[in-house]
């Protein structure tokens, strides 16, 4: 293919200097098949001051600072993982920025959004400028962070939702972990009436998993986590978020759905709604994943039965999923060793998302292709990211550059949290992350960790 590079009309000598400038490089990455948004080809990618600057047959006739010759690996534009608990104000002891960036970038991920259930909570400008100020220097790829809404800060996230470095809202419908909630009427209406990004919600309906707790702790048995928090509580909560978010014409992201029933409910308001998938639910099952693993499995909404791994894989393949989410949610392996329910939900998964998921391409579940949408073009396109999520002139140079045919284990000593398990711990995959770039910047070269934490606030364009 012939070199696409940028043209601007110039007089002829300015033209040839520019010409001599655009052939430099910082970065040349050469040999590999790349997935662009017209498919996968073979092209050399030139990337300068963090973005990229050329594709196309770039060999001979181009010089760069440093040259990664890809051959036999395929080049991803960087995983955007938009959903993952870093702990960091208040929980270090399960998760930091540091470390959690570190297993993101490990894993092949280049930019996450993290969640406001830290303590404190994120609910205000101080408490995300005190995120932003933690990651400076220590965040190893780029990142946002929600804002929680709840009743304290419902009338100000109009204001709230449009600091740099905030990820858009997040809602609490049902409790999970910490204290965020909003799960009455008039504050679900004033947070969605309070702004105009999409809002992000984990749906369970908070009433009901009151009403049924009973049955975790009469049982006493991590079994009965899908029985608690049944297909009722999930479908329950985002029927009324949808009709809630209705009156005001608001838009939203339903994460990590986890029935057959809310995809089949979800799928009639795309207009509205954009849907998150995570890959423990497309890879675990209930009831084998309580016996293999017990609370390790357990995470909320729950790991549910083969009916409903169906119908998820089912919408991702009728394009009602738009996103693949971790939902990384670290807890000590002493904490999760408690009896259920005492034992917290959550299990980590930056690291393996895209191991995990690449084995699924493997094992042929979802091509390469679908892949890209989910992990990077769907969140860019999801929450209006600036410069992310494909491999196109202009755009930042990041990548996850895979080995689609590369054999290994998940082991829990390869994992970067500081909670240091994984439930896929012992799990062979075919096709694993070999070198991850940020804005150019290699960060992880044949799988070792390299150069400096240089992660940056991610950027958002304008809500239209
Ligand atoms: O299981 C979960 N744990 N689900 C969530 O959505 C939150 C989380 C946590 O923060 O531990």
């Amino acid at each position: 293919m012939t070199p696409v590079i940028p043209k601007a009309s110039t007089s002829e000598a300015a033209e040839t200097a520019r010409q001599h400038t655009l052939r430099h490089a910082d970065l040349l990455l050469c040999g590999a098949t790349v997935m662009t948004p017209n498919g996968a080809e073979r092209l050399d990618i030139a990337c300068a001051q963090g973005r990229i600057t050329a594709l196309g047959d770039l060999l001979p006739g181009w010089s760069a600072d440093c040259v990664l010759d890809l051959n036999g690996l395929h080049v991803l534009p960087g995983v955007i993982d938009s959903q993952v608990h870093f702990r960091e104000p208040g929980l270090e002891h399960k998760e930091n920025l540091e470390a959690g960036t570190r297993g993101a970038v490990l894993g092949g991920v280049t930019a996450v959004f993290e969640m406001p259930n830290t303590y404190p909570l994120t609910l205000g400008a101080a408490d995300l400028q005190a995120k932003l100020d933690a990651a400076q220097g220590r965040s190893w790829c780029d990142h946002a962070f929600y804002i929680g809404g709840s009743a304290l800060n419902a009338d100000s996230l109009q204001e709230l939702e449009q600091l740099p470095g905030c990820a858009g809202i997040k809602v609490f419908m049902g409790s999970s972990f910490g204290d965020l909630l909003a799960d009455e009427e008039d504050v679900l209406r004033r947070i969605l009436r309070h702004g105009r990004r999409r809002l992000a919600v984990h749906a369970e309906d908070e009433t009901r998993l009151r009403e049924r707790k009973y049955i975790a702790l009469d049982s006493g048995d991590v079994r009965q986590h899908p029985v608690w928090r049944d297909v009722e509580s999930a479908l329950k909560a985002s029927q009324r978020i949808v009709r809630l978010a209705a009156e005001v014409k608001r838009r939203l992201h339903v994460l990590h759905v986890s029935t057959a029933e809310e995809m089949q409910f979800l799928a009639a308001h795309k207009d509205r709604v954009t849907v998150e998938v995570t890959p423990h639910h497309l890879s675990l099952q209930a009831p084998d994943c309580y016996e293999r693993l017990g609370s390790l499995a357990q995470m909320n909404p729950p790991v549910r039965g083969q009916v409903h791994q169906d119908a998820l894989w089912q919408a991702i393949r009728s394009g009602v999923v738009d996103v693949i989410g971790s939902d990384h949610a670290p807890h000590t392996l002493q904490e999760k060793s408690q009896a259920y329910p005492a034992s917290p939900s959550g299990m980590t998964g930056v690291q393996t998302l895209l191991p995990v998921m690449l084995n699924h391409v493997h094992a042929g579940r979802l091509s390469l292709q679908r892949l890209v949408d989910l992990t990077s073009a769907g969140p860019a396109r999801v929450f209006g990211l600036e410069g992310k999520g494909r491999i196109a002139l202009g755009f930042d140079a990041d990548f996850s550059i895979v080995d689609l045919k590369a054999r290994r284990r998940v082991r829990n000593d390869w994992i970067a949290s500081v909670s240091g398990w994984s439930p896929y711990d012992g799990m062979p995959v075919v096709g694993w992350p070999i070198h991850t770039i940020v804005r150019g910047h290699c960060v992880v070269r044949d799988e070792v960790l390299e150069g400096q934490a240089q992660g940056r606030p991610l950027r958002f364009l304008e809500v239209p």
